[in-house]
């Protein structure tokens, strides 16, 4: 092998312990964690910033990564028909089936635990919708890049998405996602847009935004596939 091709694969290397030690690190903070009480209020705030974006889209069959408890999809709920909720924490699965137990409307729900990075379970040209709030925002980039390359197998042609991510990538490159104001991570508005182009996906629409308090924080980033 020549010298290039043994630095690609030392930089593969270098890469997949990042994804897997960061996947576990977010995991453990969301096993048992006060958010998801403090969280539940802000909904019907956020809910105001986020419905006149995303109402345009088709809500036929919607993937939601990372639900949390499910406050969010309580709200998807009034508008979809098929809702997938994918999470890596089984504790937060759990508290979905049990939140919407007693759902008697229309939508059906479909609950699934993943490594933190794939959704195999999600066949290709599938879903219409893809859907997270406040929690890409701590994903490293790389893991980011993971999910970016399944939201474009995953999305039916024509298909959209709407994810919150961090934008603090601009101030420091490290993986060490805990340490960053509010845990974000090395995410940024820039790298969201190559990585959707990479994968064929276009960015249609991004706003960066202050969070609680920091300048620029955060973005959300909407993107279509292509027909
Ligand atoms: C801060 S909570 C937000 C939950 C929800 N979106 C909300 O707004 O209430 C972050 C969520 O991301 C999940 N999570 C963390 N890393 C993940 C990963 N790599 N893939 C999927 N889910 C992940 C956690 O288990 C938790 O449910």
């Amino acid at each position: 092998m020549c010298e290039n091709g043994l630095s690609r694969v030392a930089d593969e290397e270098a890469d997949s312990d990042i994804i897997s030690r960061t996947i576990e690190e977010c995991k453990i903070a969301h096993q048992s964690n006060p958010y998801f009480t403090m969280a539940e209020p802000h909904m019907e705030q956020q809910w105001k910033y986020i419905w006149p974006l995303i109402k345009r889209f088709s809500f036929a069959r919607v993937l939601e990564i990372a639900p949390g408890y499910g406050r969010n999809t309580e709200r998807l709920l009034e508008h979809s028909q098929e809702i997938h909720l994918i999470d890596v924490n089984p504790s937060c699965i759990d508290k979905c089936k049990e939140r919407f137990s007693n759902y008697q409307g229309k939508c059906r729900l479909y609950f699934y635990v993943n490594d933190g990075h794939s959704i195999p379970e999600i066949p290709s040209d599938y879903v219409t919708f893809i859907y997270s709030w406040d929690s890409m925002v701590h994903f490293d980039k790389l893991v980011v890049r993971d999910y970016i390359r399944e939201f474009k197998r995953t999305l039916a042609p024509k298909g959209g998405g709407f994810v919150h991510h961090s934008n603090y990538g601009r101030i420091s490159q490290s993986s060490d996602w805990r340490s960053h104001p509010h845990c974000r991570s090395n995410m940024t508005k820039e790298l969201f847009v190559d990585y959707c182009k990479g994968a064929g996906l276009d960015v249609v629409f991004q706003r960066v935004f202050d969070w609680g308090g920091e300048k620029d924080l955060d973005c959300v980033s909407i993107f279509e596939k292509p027909a």
